[in-house]
């Protein structure tokens, strides 16, 4: 491949030749991944970086069968001066942890998480975009590769990492996004996964993802499966309502994702004067708000501008950002991408 140098700054780096506008979230194939593997659930013994490939796998192996498998998502920006940062690394490698934990998989330990994730960024660096245009999305698998028949956890793990360069999740972007709340499936029920980011969590959403997308809306927000009337999240990301000065979103239950955003943004509130509660909300509160948004790793905040719950539409700030939705955004992404001083202490130079 052509590689391209830019200048930005006082800093030369090297990019790769590829067209960097209108990034979306569709996988652009790099350089590197980053594979480790444990047998017979002992140790990660030492990864190693391989040229982006495909891997072999038995189709007897447990993530195939039996859906033995996890993901993480977290993201590296490059800073106007050329240089890299990571975004809280450290809460993907505690959450995989206890994913891990919940599907009976060993897991690399935050040590060996934070090593694969700097030396795959680092083997990639040409493709994390340039200021502005986007950011680096870095994806670690942790799955049962080893062979079972019978359901039970598998003998053998590999951990995996890749990366891609990203732009908006929502092809909105910034502009408002239109859910519509579901009524026939759930995502989740108590006891069940909903709370780690196993990969069964997110197939099972398709269903409603589909439904909505045919009917016009962007995505599905999902109510509690025992009252059918609480809040959850939407498929790929929290949901958050503001209604004054007060910003609520669903508690951590067990059938609701820690998202490392939520985490975050429910910091960056409260450090701006803002009342934050983790609690119940019911439906009927979101016909209220002021203003609704959802956030992600690959989601960032995203603005909701519209909510349809049994066929009634109840819309925000004329489909456009709310003036709270859009401070917090402002704050956590100049944060982020090195613009202003982190001072949560939450980047990481590559
Ligand atoms: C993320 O935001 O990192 C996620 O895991 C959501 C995924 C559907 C892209």
């Amino acid at each position: 491949m052509r590689r391209t140098t830019t200048t930005i700054s006082t800093e030369t780096f090297e990019l790769a030749n590829f067209r960097w506008d209108n990034l979306g979230f569709d996988h652009v194939q790099t350089d590197y991944m980053y594979v480790m593997k444990c047998s017979n659930v002992g140790e990660f013994s030492e990864g190693e970086l391989l040229p982006f490939g495909n891997i072999e796998l038995s189709p007897s192996a447990g993530v195939l069968n039996y859906g033995q498998g996890l993901y993480e998502g977290l993201k590296a920006y490059r800073k106007e001066d050329g240089s890299i940062l990571l975004f809280r690394p450290k809460e993907n490698a505690l959450r995989m942890r206890l994913g891990a934990e919940r599907i009976c998989m060993p897991s690399p330990t935050v040590e060996q998480f934070l090593k694969a994730v700097k030396h795959t960024v680092f083997a990639n660096k040409r493709w994390v975009p340039p200021p502005g245009k986007g950011s680096l999305y870095i994806r670690p698998l942790l799955m049962g590769s080893g062979s079972v028949l019978g359901l039970a956890p598998a003998p053998e793990y590999t951990f995996l990492i890749y990366v891609s360069p990203v732009g908006n999740y929502f092809k909105e972007g910034l502009k408002s996004i239109n859910l519509v709340v579901e009524n026939e499936y759930h995502r989740a029920a108590p006891g069940g996964t909903g709370g780690v980011k196993c990969i069964g969590n997110y197939a099972s959403v398709l269903k409603a993802q589909s439904k909505a997308r045919a009917n016009g809306y962007t995505d599905v927000l999902y109510l509690d499966s025992i009252h059918k009337r609480y809040l959850e999240e939407v498929s790929s990301c929290n949901v958050f309502v503001v209604k004054d000065r007060t910003i609520s979103t669903p508690e951590i239950i067990g059938t609701i994702l820690p998202g490392i955003t939520r985490k975050s943004i429910i910091d960056v509130a409260r450090k701006q004067g803002f009342q934050v509660k983790e609690c119940r909300i019911s439906v009927e509160e979101v016909f209220d708000a002021d203003e609704v948004f959802c956030t992600g790793t690959a989601v960032v905040l995203s603005p909701v501008g519209s909510i349809t719950y049994l066929g009634k539409r109840t819309s925000y700030n004329n489909n456009g950002i709310g003036v709270v939705s859009q401070q917090l955004y402002s704050f956590l992404t100049n944060l982020q991408k090195g613009v202003t001083e982190d001072t949560m202490g939450w980047t990481v130079p590559l």
